[in-house]
């Protein structure tokens, strides 16, 4: 009898959410929990970034000693799956205090294809070891941390400088794209001097207008006037790539490659573009991602 309380609540939970998906109204976060923002779909996010960072991890190529990621947001499913693949130290931080441990549940609630995903990184046995250790936090944030997964925010990677901690990886997904330009420039130089000797930093900043990314991903290109800190945390911030590369190359002393710039041309541009982004080329315009990788210097 006692033991049957323990799991009552995740299964009213489970229930409840099943109720509402059978009839349309689960929560949009809910969804992108099971989906796109799934641990097995965010595992193959981090395979896919690692797997350009190739020999330049160490030690030989496999995802080892601490790792950083900038911007959490709601799921933490990047973070436990930086921990699942080999990282032993993850800091996750974000500048707004975003994760909803229901969501964090959710996206690590039935993993299929992670193993697969991870396993040019981690062997079965350290995979099976190290997601079990993450469950039997149940995802309590306090509890996590004592497996070396530790949430922090609100916190700026400018802060974590006064620190001596320094990362093998430095690591981001969709979220440069929402810092105000003006902001950039520092927080590009604060984590690229976050990084350990022969540290890794793996950024990933989708250029696409997120109001309707499937339909009309330039939409934001268009004559505006001012572009509110608000809009591009809604919307992105609309650097171009060329502009990137001269952020990265221009505010950091290490040498940035790209080895991921899709160009999209199947969605219009804008009639008339706005002062900011006349005279870029089209494939400028149009590029819809960019990954950014650099190696620290030094190997110690
Ligand atoms: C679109 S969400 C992506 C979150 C997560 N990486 C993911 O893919 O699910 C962007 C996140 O970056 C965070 N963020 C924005 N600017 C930041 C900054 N300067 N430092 C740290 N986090 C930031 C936001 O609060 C938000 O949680």
């Amino acid at each position: 009898m006692s033991s049957a309380i323990p799991d009552s609540v995740p299964l009213r939970r489970h229930l409840a959410s099943w109720v509402n998906r059978v009839r349309g109204r689960e929560d949009p976060n809910q969804r992108a929990a099971r989906q796109h923002r799934s641990f097995d779909a965010m595992s193959g996010i981090l395979a896919w970034m690692l797997s350009h960072a190739g020999e330049r991890l160490q030690p030989a190529g496999r995802p080892r000693g601490r790792a950083l990621e900038i911007g959490t947001g709601q799921f933490m499913a990047h973070a436990a799956a930086l921990y699942v693949c080999g990282y032993d130290r993850v800091l996750t931080i974000d500048r707004y205090r975003q994760v909803v441990p229901a969501l964090v549940r959710a996206s690590l609630e039935t993993p299929v294809l992670a193993r697969r995903l991870l396993s040019p990184y981690v062997d079965h046995d350290d995979y099976v070891a190290r997601l079990r250790r993450l469950e039997t936090t149940q995802y309590d944030l306090g509890r996590l941390a004592e497996t070396g997964v530790e949430y922090r925010a609100p916190a700026e990677a400018s802060a974590l400088l006064a620190q001596d901690e320094r990362f093998d990886l430095v690591f981001s997904y969709t979220v440069l794209e929402h810092v105000p330009p003006a902001e950039i420039p520092g927080l590009l130089d604060s984590s690229s001097r976050l990084l350990a000797p022969g540290g890794v930093a793996l950024h990933l900043i989708d250029l696409e207008d997120h109001r309707d990314p499937r339909a009309d991903p330039f939409a934001f290109l268009s004559p505006t006037g001012m572009w509110s800190d608000e809009a591009c945390g809604e919307r992105g911030n609309r650097v171009r790539r060329s502009r990137w590369g001269q952020y990265f190359q221009e505010t950091t002393s290490l040498n940035w490659t790209f080895p991921y710039a899709p160009v999209r041309r199947d969605a219009p541009l804008p009639p008339r573009l706005d002062a900011a982004f006349q005279g870029l080329d089209e494939a400028d315009l149009r590029t819809s991602a960019l990954l950014a990788m650099a190696v620290a210097p030094g190997t110690d």
